[in-house]
């Protein structure tokens, strides 16, 4: 007696439709996160750091009604876009030195001290989760600019890279991919 042996061919397509919803947790910070992150050393005058709590101030570039003139953008960039833009500019030129295994300078304070206190497009933005994950961004740029071998910046410059991805996960999908094209392949 033969049964026609059928197989339900099953197919389980786990649609993983949008990238903002994956959750993924931060990279924790190493356990001694410090209270108040004062930057020690680099610049000699270290800008004041601004927190959630920080007012915007109407009029400034990059604030609403005064964006910023962009070729890239023809409604002009908030003043959060054009730091993201810097921020994705100064990776971009240490990439290939830190995928070679060279040293190369620190993150300066643009990627510290304004990204809490920046205007966005949409001023709903600028909250939970951003803050939390700006915090996070914060505490892996002191990471990476405090490694002292090529092999720990390699480290700390695929952390910053994460925390990007992170906040772009939560709060904003679109660029993803490019930002993805800074990540360093496994060593
Ligand atoms: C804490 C959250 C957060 C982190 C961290 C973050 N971003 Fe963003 N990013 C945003 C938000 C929100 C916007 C939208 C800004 C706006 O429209 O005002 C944005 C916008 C951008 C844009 C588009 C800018 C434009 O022209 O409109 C790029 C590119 C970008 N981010 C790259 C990066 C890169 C690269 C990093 C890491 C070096 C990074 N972002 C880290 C939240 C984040």
């Amino acid at each position: 007696m033969r049964h026609a042996a059928f197989t339900p061919l099953v197919l389980v397509l786990v649609l993983v439709v949008c990238a903002c919803q994956r959750s993924t947790p931060t990279a924790a910070p190493s356990g001694a996160a410090p209270a108040v992150a004062v930057p020690l050393a680099p610049e000699a005058a270290p800008p004041p750091a601004c927190t959630a709590g920080t007012p915007l101030l109407s009029g400034i570039p990059g604030s609403p009604g005064h964006l910023i003139k962009s070729s890239r953008n023809p409604n002009g960039d908030s003043e959060l876009a054009a730091l993201m833009r810097k921020m994705q500019d100064d990776l971009n030129a240490r990439r290939d030195a830190v995928l070679a295994g060279r040293m190369v300078e620190p993150l300066g304070a643009e990627h510290t001290q304004k990204l809490r206190c920046a205007w966005p497009t949409e001023a709903s933005m600028r909250k939970d989760p951003f803050d939390r994950l700006a915090v996070a961004y914060i505490e892996s740029v002191r990471g990476f600019n405090e490694a002292t071998t090529a092999e720990d910046q390699r480290m700390g410059f695929g952390l910053v890279v994460n925390a990007c991805l992170t906040c772009h996960q939560s709060s904003c999908p679109g660029p993803i991919a490019a930002i993805q094209k800074l990540d360093l392949p496994a060593p």
